[in-house]
């Protein structure tokens, strides 16, 4: 992912946001070590600003679409009250098996539930009302990902979309990818269901808001 902003005020917000705790830098560099495209972890800055939203949403269930290596799942899990859940879906096995591993080994981790396969299959089965939903998977699958967590949301419940920019090709998308996330862009500004803002945060996160 190329980045959006100076490298080195990427930096300078990096180094200007509270550290993650000792097991995130753990998993961070295992990912590194051992995982295709580790980049799509999300990291310190975006990591650090979901956990920020969960201690103020206060949420009583989560739900992540991709999980990949669990960074994310356990940004959130940290501002989670004992017993809130936090469901998490991913169809990599490989990478629910790094994910499980540190969700074993954290304090936070019993708090999630990791469920492998299609995310459509995952958010179809939860009856429950989602409070706050991180979105960050198979970019032409957001506008159902985005329709089947919004029929879910509680009023005044949170839904956060990563990757909006898809690395400023938004401005002139030519690949599936990047039409699917301009017209949920361009979607998300007019829906009338809710409030939204597109921060450019890292690669861009959609905050949306249920009316
Ligand atoms: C960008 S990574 C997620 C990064 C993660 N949130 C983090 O912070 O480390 C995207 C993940 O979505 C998963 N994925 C892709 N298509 C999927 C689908 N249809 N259902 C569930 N997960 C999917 C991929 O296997 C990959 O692990």
């Amino acid at each position: 992912m190329q980045p959006l902003l100076d490298p080195r005020l990427e930096d300078y917000a990096f180094r200007s946001t509270r550290a993650e705790p000792r097991e995130l830098t753990d998993l961070e560099a295992r990912t590194h070590a051992e995982m295709k495209d580790p980049e799509m972890l999300t990291g310190r800055v975006e990591g650090r600003f979901l956990k920020l939203l969960a201690l103020l949403v206060r949420p009583r269930l989560v739900v992540e679409v991709g999980t990949f290596t669990g960074y994310s799942a356990l940004s959130m899990a940290e501002a989670l009250a004992d017993d809130a859940r936090l469901i998490t879906c991913d169809i990599d096995p490989d990478a629910a098996e790094v994910a499980r591993a540190a969700f074993a080994r954290s304090p936070h981790g019993r708090k999630i539930e990791l469920r492998l396969g299609p995310a459509l299959d995952t958010l179809r089965g939860i009856t429950e009302p989602v409070d706050l939903s991180f979105i960050d998977a198979d970019k032409t699958g957001y506008p159902a990902y985005y329709e089947e967590l919004l029929a879910r949301t509680r009023k005044g419940g949170v839904i956060v979309l990563d990757n909006m920019l898809q690395s400023g090709r938004v401005l002139a998308p030519s690949d599936a990818a990047a039409r699917a996330i301009h017209a949920l862009n361009e979607r998300l500004a007019t829906d009338e269901r809710v409030e939204n803002v597109l921060l450019t945060i890292r690669d861009g996160v959609q905050l949306v808001v249920k009316r």
